[in-house]
């Protein structure tokens, strides 16, 4: 297929989010409403170094808002962090004709994105969509929210059966190397103690806090810990050696990555989406896009790919105060 007018091509990347289709329609409808022509690209970054690609039209698009994963697939293509793989795809892009590049994922894709922005004629925007909530210069990113919910659902089920058994459980979130997820999560199903690779707490603290939740009363607890933190499974069985609780470890899993967007994730998706599409027609270069107190903005690519995202560690603070 030989593209002809000016044309937007979408790719998804790395881990799914919730919400991903809302943005995919969006580019495509908003891209349409501009005069653009918008193909998506199949299978993340291998899609492009494959040629291959589909035509996007706003009633293909059509049913997909509320649908979890994305239409292109995706895929983790290690091959894309070569330099020869983005020059290929740099290539491609252009002998497709191909002006603006829409990259939708998390920091990996990114950084892709980066890379591939230093070597083609192609705008590159990126649209920040991950669970894990790690993208620096956006408060928020697409897929965030319906994860927290997913998350919260399920521990709100094993706080019944905490409860009933007087057990502790630790339910493993996840988030990669970051805490944004378990912190969000643990405030928001009350847990007794939430580890974060930001500032972990050591076994002797983690046992002190269920001593003294036990010297109060308390005969069951969820500890909320990020997968970054460490071995759930080992630290399972150590506060079960050094305490009189019994201790169980559940994980929430992939569970996390799917089901359908909130309505607050396919929000950001079509915003964001509204702008990255904004920013291609004002030919405004390589960009991100993302939310900077409560205003949909754009910004400058490398300095999202590069940068690492702040948490906010008062949060913690917080979480502690609401668990007396
Ligand atoms: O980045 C999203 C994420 O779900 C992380 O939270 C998790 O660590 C990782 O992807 C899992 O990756 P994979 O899909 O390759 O198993």
């Amino acid at each position: 297929m030989k593209i002809v007018a000016k044309t937007i091509g979408i790719v998804t990347s790395g881990g799914d989010a919730p919400g991903m289709n809302a943005a995919i329609r969006a580019v495509t409808r908003i891209g349409h409403s501009k005069g653009f022509n918008v193909v998506g690209f199949e299978r993340g970054w291998d899609g492009i170094l494959a040629n291959n690609f589909k035509k996007l039209t706003p009633r293909s698009v059509g049913g997909i808002v509320q649908l979890g994963g994305t239409i292109l697939r995706t895929f983790r293509c290690p091959a894309f962090e070569k330099p020869e793989c983005v020059k290929l795809a740099a290539k491609n892009l252009q002998q497709n004709n191909v002006d603006a590049l829409v990259v939708i994922g998390g920091d990996g894709s990114f950084r892709g994105a980066l890379d591939l922005s230093k070597v083609s004629g192609v705008q590159v925007v990126g649209i920040p969509a991950t669970i894990d909530n790690d993208i620096y210069g956006t408060d928020e990113t697409i897929g965030f929210d319906t994860a927290v919910n997913t998350a919260v659902a399920s521990i709100d089920k094993i706080r019944d059966t905490a409860i009933s058994h007087e057990r502790i459980f630790i339910v493993e979130v996840m988030g990669r190397k970051r805490g944004f997820l378990a912190l969000e999560v643990g405030i928001c199903v009350g847990a007794e103690v939430i580890l974060i690779p930001e500032k972990p707490l050591d076994l002797p603290e983690i046992i002190k806090v269920m001593n003294s939740n036990a010297e109060k009363g308390k005969r069951a607890g969820i500890i909320v810990a990020a997968e970054g933190y460490g071995d759930s499974s080992k630290l399972a069985q150590d506060i079960q050696k050094q305490t009189d609780f019994e201790v169980r470890l559940s994980i929430v899993g992939y569970s996390q990555r799917g089901g359908s967007p909130t309505a607050r994730s396919r929000l950001l998706a079509s915003l964001f989406a509204e702008k990255a599409v904004d920013s291609i027609y004002e030919q405004k270069g390589n960009s991100a896009v993302g939310l900077q107190n409560g205003i949909v903005t754009s910004f400058d690519l490398e300095t999202s790919a590069r940068g690492k995202k702040p948490l906010d560690l008062r949060l913690l603070k917080v979480a502690e105060m609401l668990s007396l």
